[in-house]
């Protein structure tokens, strides 16, 4: 049975800082089985006891995992002096220490983004080693022709010499093109087509291995996934 420091409990999972956890503890605002608890070093046990902080009950979770569908115009990072990031407009019920991006997408890119606390879940998603495709809808300001789709294939060098890995190029329409990588290197889609002189006006992400962009999730939209199917569809899907 897990069992954790009230004050740690709270940090974890909640927004609150440690400080502020044990500041709200000591004023009294925090019950566990319906009695107040003034004592931060309380030990809990997670999974038996509930706890309510100011009549709201937290209920234990050891991470979250959510997919978001990313709008443009918000930046993928913790805080920014000049835009919105994507942890501001996500409900404050999912708020956590720790909750970040996996991966980032551009401001201007659009589409399915996860964020989790679950370092570990993060780094196996995103390492090139897992191999995990990323797909994504590009729209260009020109047609892609046979022998851009053969440079992908064999991957391309980007112009300050970077490597990259086999990708896959594909014809949707006249200037729309779907594309697949399997690692996540700095603007890597833009500078790829800029490589080719094709100009990037709208990028969108539309699945991480098995994982599909949810076909009704609205833009700015966040949902909760459950851990097993997450990782099924990612970083335990095998291509092979
Ligand atoms: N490649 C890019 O250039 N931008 C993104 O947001 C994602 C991949």
């Amino acid at each position: 049975m897990p069992k954790l420091r009230l004050d740690r409990f709270l940090s974890n999972q909640t927004p609150l800082s440690r400080t502020e956890a044990i500041r709200e503890i000591k004023r009294g605002n925090v019950t566990v089985d319906g009695v107040i608890q003034k004592q931060p070093s309380f030990c809990l046990e997670t999974e038996k006891q509930t706890v309510m902080l100011s009549g709201k009950e937290i209920t234990y979770k050891e991470h979250i995992y959510l997919v978001m569908n990313k709008p443009k115009g918000v930046v993928c990072a913790a805080r920014d002096k000049l835009s919105k990031t994507v942890l501001d407009i996500i409900p404050e019920k999912y708020h956590r220490k720790d909750l970040s991006t996996v991966g980032r997408l551009d401001k201007d890119t659009t589409g399915l983004l996860i964020l989790t606390d679950d370092g570990d879940f993060a780094h196996k998603c995103i390492s090139p080693k897992k191999m995990v495709p990323k797909k994504y809808i590009v729209t260009l300001d020109n047609s892609i022709t046979d022998d851009d789709i053969a440079a992908f294939s064999d991957g391309i060098t980007l112009a300050d010499g970077t490597n990259c890995m086999p990708a896959t190029l594909k014809r949707l329409n006249d200037r729309q093109a779907e594309v697949t990588i399997f690692e996540g290197k700095y603007h890597q889609i833009k500078r790829m087509f800029g490589v080719r002189n094709l100009g990037v006006n709208a990028l969108r992400r539309v699945s991480i291995g098995l994982l599909n962009l949810p076909e009704k999730l609205p833009l700015g939209e966040v949902i909760e996934v459950n851990f097993d199917e997450l990782a099924e569809k990612t970083i335990n899907f095998s291509q092979n």
